[in-house]
């Protein structure tokens, strides 16, 4: 379905066309004087100076052509316009009539996805988020790329894209080392540490996921300190990444323990990969990557590592070589992403790549993505996109920490969060404990991903559970406070309706023209809702399609404050009223899905 800006700006050139200037003058934007006009059109200057002519004069002439065609309209589609006018300099100022509005609205009732258009027609997008480490607890750190992420990802498919999201484990990398060093000390009586062994390896691991949270950061530490166990720990990521069979079978049974809890922390944020790879699975892709690279003379040997150049003259400042092999042959984050690209233009050849990580990995893809492009491995027209999000700060502007000042694991947050809701649903004593602690996961989920992704990406932001449990403000909760406050009035009008005698009413559900201001203002915002989507998702922006939700929320408030809808005496007016409560609700659920969070039956 056309956007409600095309379908006036179609107008505006039609006319301008008419009236002999090219049709292009007739660009129309939002008024930024709402109280003089919803919409302008300001073409009329610039074609001022193009014809030699008065602004005034042609805006004249394009209004006076305007009027003509609103008269001549077909009986289908009522006149667009309730108020037209040429103002001084050259000004065309625009009002939508109510009539318009309510007809584009009952299209858009009658779409299933509400009047958005699949814009991605199948193109294949991967989204690269979450990159959880395994055999680490999933942090704050992790938030931010799984909400955004997901987001993203939902977005896409609703606009046709065909998104493929993958979790992308940080699985192969020195961790993996440590534990299995960590390991020898403990158990070296393990068959994995005799060389001589030549049966097969246990299938039972030799720790349970509860040890093995406590073995790594104990080996982390350690390594700190312990530059003999660190270098063990390296010798034996190099070997692992090598292929070396003990180490493999060690690495299994990290990967099958991590792996369901990993899978358990996504589920609890509603976060849904479709792809569970990791580093390791660019192993296949490696050898293959450094021949191409070498032979081709793109890497080159320098200080022992293998490195290819990226700099580009147009560089503000110089950027170091990419190094694909450290000189102790072990391979890098970069190399596993290159060998990550041969492996999704083999299996999905996707259109654009989208990377969600913290703003400090900037140069790593910067290097990662001019490799890829130099050496040809993804089309020189393919999009690779790096999304970087700033830093979530606590009260005190700082990065967020427990109150011990340690890495707040995300599990405790969440739950945080959830309690903090619960007790603000227990104030009201609205319902019983066991539906109040149902309620606060949902609203507690809103909350959380609501208060990230209604910041702009990049910027930092601070969390704030006070606020973003709040049921009053720009917070989650408001949002679905007025999705549930719809919910009941639609209840008590079925109710009231089935007193009558049954679904009579429903026949004449209709959008009808606004008979307020604040009517109108509400279905001008419940019309933006396409473009809406489109933006956030082509500028990969959450935070618009957030503050499209609150603006709609607030628009309903006024609309409900001021009209009675269950004591309204005119049925058809009621039932008009029914269908455009009933929209705002679909495109409120609608959004929240996007964002990635669900309405509570009550709250
Ligand atoms: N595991 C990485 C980290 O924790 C993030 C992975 C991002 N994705 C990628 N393809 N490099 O920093």
């Amino acid at each position: 379905m056309k956007k409600i800006l095309d379908c006036i700006a179609e107008e505006m050139r039609a006319a301008f066309a008419a009236c002999g200037y090219a049709a292009d003058y007739g660009k129309v934007t939002l008024s930024n004087r709402p109280d003089l006009c919803e919409y302008q059109c300001n073409g009329a200057m610039a074609a001022a100076k193009a014809y030699k002519k008065k602004p005034i004069e042609i805006a004249g002439e394009v209004t006076a052509c305007l009027k003509q065609r609103e008269a001549r309209q077909d009986a289908d589609c009522p006149p667009m316009f309730s108020d037209l006018q040429a103002v001084m300099p050259g000004f065309i100022n625009l009002r939508l009539s109510e009539a318009y509005l309510a007809y584009y609205l009952e299209q858009m009732r009658r779409e299933e996805k509400l009047g958005a258009e699949d814009i991605g027609r199948g193109t294949t997008v991967i989204v690269d988020y979450g990159g959880a480490n395994v055999a680490k607890p999933l942090h704050v750190g992790h938030l931010r790329p799984a909400i955004i992420g997901e987001c993203i990802k939902r977005m896409g498919n609703f606009l046709g894209y065909h998104m493929i999201g993958d979790v992308h484990l940080g699985d192969w990398g020195l961790q993996m080392g440590l534990i299995i060093e960590e390991l020898r000390d403990r158990k070296p009586d393990l068959p994995y540490f005799d060389e001589s062994f030549a049966g097969e390896y246990p299938g039972e691991a030799p720790f349970t996921i509860g040890e093995l949270e406590e073995i790594y950061p104990a080996a982390s530490a350690r390594s700190k300190t312990d530059e003999a166990f660190k270098d063990r720990a390296h010798e034996a990521t190099r070997r692992l990444q090598e292929g070396y069979p003990p180490f493999v079978a060690i690495w299994k049974h990290i990967m099958a323990l991590s792996l369901p809890d990993l899978k358990k922390n996504y589920d609890n944020l509603e976060v849904y990969f479709d792809l569970w790879k990791g580093e390791s699975d660019s192993k296949p892709y490696i050898a293959e990557l450094i021949e191409d690279l070498q032979q081709r003379g793109l890497a080159y040997t320098s200080e022992g590592a293998l490195v290819v150049d990226i700099a580009e003259p147009s560089d503000p400042k110089e950027l170091p070589p990419c190094i694909i092999r450290k000189s102790d042959g072990a391979a890098l984050y970069a190399t596993s992403d290159l060998g990550t690209i041969l492996e999704r233009e083999r299996l999905y050849a996707p259109s654009e790549y989208i990377y969600i990580t913290d703003k400090r990995q900037e140069l790593h893809f910067i290097q990662v993505f001019r490799v890829a492009k130099k050496a040809g491995y993804v089309k020189p027209e393919t999009k690779l996109v790096h999304l970087m999000f700033g830093t979530m700060n606590g009260k005190d502007g700082k990065p967020f920490k427990t109150r011990d000042g340690g890495v707040m694991r995300l599990e405790y947050l969440v739950q945080e969060i959830n309690d903090k809701v619960y007790e603000r649903i227990m104030e009201n004593r609205t319902m019983d404990e066991e539906e109040a602690r149902k309620a606060s996961r949902i609203i507690g989920l809103a909350a959380l991903k609501y208060g990230d992704l209604s910041n702009q990406v990049s910027k930092d932001y601070v969390f704030d559970i006070d606020r973003f449990t709040s049921f009053e403000g720009n917070t989650g909760p408001y949002i679905l406070y007025t999705i549930v406050r719809i919910k009941s009035i639609l209840a008590r009008y079925a109710e009231l309706q089935s007193g009558k005698g049954g679904p009579a009413a429903e026949k004449q559900e209709q959008i009808r023209p606004a008979g307020s201001a604040e009517e109108k203002a509400l279905m001008r915002k419940l019309s933006a809702f396409n473009d809406v989507v489109e933006t956030a998702f082509l500028e990969n922006a959450p935070h618009r399609l957030c503050q499209f939700i609150y603006e709609l929320s607030d628009a309903f408030g006024s609309f409900y404050n001021t009209t009675m809808i269950l004591k309204e005496e005119d049925a058809k007016k009621q039932a008009g009223y029914i269908a455009l409560i009933t929209l705002v609700k679909r495109v409120l659920e609608t959004c929240i899905g996007l964002l990635g969070f669900s309405a509570p039956e009550r709250m």
